[in-house]
C-alpha cells in the first residue's frame, strides 16, 4: 500500500435538496462540484458558515446521503456511492461521533451494552475476554473500568463524548468523522477532546475529518483546512496556511469574525483558559443585551 496516497478523496461531488415551499418545489444546492481530500494518519478541518454543506458533505462520506454526482476514492479503491453501504468495507472503517452524544446514546444502555452494540456487527472472537476489549477502548478515550457499569446519564458531557468516541474506535476505523464532536462542551473540555483526538490520531494512525464552528478549535487539531461557502470549496490546504494567510476574502472575513467572537486560546499553558463566567461576559457583552425595560418601551410604541 502507498503510504503517500490519500486514505480518502471526494471529488466532483454535487448535492442538490429539494425543499418544499407553498407553490413548488425549490432546489437548494447543498454541495456544489466538491472536491475534498483527507491526507493518511491527518486531521482534514472543514470550516464554513451554517448551511455550507459541511455536514452533507460529512453524510454523504459515511453513506448516510447519496450525492448527485461525484466520486469516493477510500483507501485506493472507488466506492460505490450510490449501493448500499452495509455490504462495503467503507462502513466500518469510517466512524462518526456527533455533537450530541445524548441523542446518540441510548440513555437505558450501560456503557458495556454500549459498547457491545458495534462489534455485533464485527466477526468479533467471542473466545477473546470481551470485558477486556472493552476496558481497553475505554482506558484509549481516558474513562477508568468502573464506567462499563453505568449509564450516560451518570457522566459529564465531556465524558460521555468519550463514550461516544469509544463506541466508535471498536469498529477499529481508519477514518473518524466529527461533525462539530466538541461545540457544544465548555472551553476547557473542549482542550481535553482535542488532546484525545490527536493523541488517537498519532497512537493509532487514525485520519480525521473535523467539522466545527470554533475556528480555535480547528487551527489547535487541523493538519489541512477546507473553506467551504453555500456549497463550494473556497479554499483548501495547509492549516497553517489557510488559517494565517487566506487566499481569500470570504476566509479573510471568517477568520475575523471567528477570532472577535472567541478571542482565546484553547491550549492551558499558553495563554491559559479563561475560565467560564469570563467567557459568558465576553459574550453578553459582544451581543450587547437590550435592557428590559427598553424592550418594554420598544413594544409600546409598536
Ligand atoms: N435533508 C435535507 N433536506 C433539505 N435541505 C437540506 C437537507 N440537509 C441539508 N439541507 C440544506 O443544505 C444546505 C447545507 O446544509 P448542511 O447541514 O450541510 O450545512 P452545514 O454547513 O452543516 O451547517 P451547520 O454549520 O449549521 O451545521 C442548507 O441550506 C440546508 O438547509
Ligand atoms: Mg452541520
Amino acid at each position: 500500500m502507498d503510504e503517500s496516497q490519500p486514505i480518502l478523496q471526494m471529488t466532483g461531488i454535487v448535492k442538490t435538496f429539494y425543499v418544499r415551499n407553498r407553490l413548488q418545489r425549490v432546489p437548494v444546492r447543498a454541495l456544489d462540484d466538491v472536491d475534498v481530500v483527507l491526507r493518511r494518519g491527518k486531521v482534514l478541518g472543514i470550516i464554513g458558515e451554517s448551511g455550507s454543506g459541511k455536514s452533507t458533505l460529512a453524510n454523504i462520506i459515511m453513506g448516510l446521503e447519496t450525492p448527485d454526482a461525484g466520486t469516493m476514492l477510500f483507501d485506493g479503491a472507488a466506492v460505490d456511492l450510490h449501493a448500499k453501504r452495509s455490504s462495503q468495507r467503507a462502513l466500518r472503517a469510517i466512524q462518526v461521533v456527533f455533537q450530541d452524544p445524548y441523542s446518540s446514546l441510548n440513555p437505558r444502555m450501560r456503557v458495556k451494552a454500549l459498547l457491545r452494540e458495534p462489534l455485533r456487527h464485527e466477526r468479533f472472537d467471542r473466545s477473546q475476554d470481551f470485558v477486556q476489549r472493552c476496558v481497553s477502548l475505554l482506558e484509549m478515550v481516558g474513562l477508568p473500568a468502573s464506567a462499563l457499569e453505568k449509564y450516560p446519564h451518570q457522566f459529564s458531557g465531556g465524558q460521555r463524548q468519550r463514550i461516544a468516541i469509544a463506541r466508535a474506535l471498536a469498529m477499529n476505523p481508519k477514518v473518524l468523522v466529527c461533525d462539530e464532536a466538541v461545540s457544544a462542551l465548555d472551553v476547557s473540555i473542549q482542550a481535553q477532546i482535542l488532546a484525545l483526538l490527536i493523541d488517537l490520531k498519532e497512537r493509532l494512525g487514525l485520519s480525521i475529518v473535523f467539522i466545527a464552528h470554533g475556528l480555535n478549535a480547528v487551527e489547535r487539531i487541523s493538519d489541512d483546512v477546507v473553506v467551504m461557502n453555500l456549497g463550494k470549496v473556497v479554499e483548501h490546504g495547509p492549516a497553517g496556511v489557510v488559517l494565517q494567510n487566506p487566499a481569500t476574502d470570504y476566509t479573510k472575513k471568517l477568520v475575523e469574525i471567528s477570532r472577535d467572537i472567541v478571542p482565546f486560546t484553547l491550549v492551558p499553558g499558553e495563554g491559559g483558559v479563561p475560565p467560564r463566567t469570563e467567557v459568558l461576559a465576553a459574550i453578553s457583552e459582544a451581543v450587547r443585551v437590550v435592557p428590559a425595560s427598553r424592550r418594554t418601551w420598544r413594544r409600546k410604541k409598536w
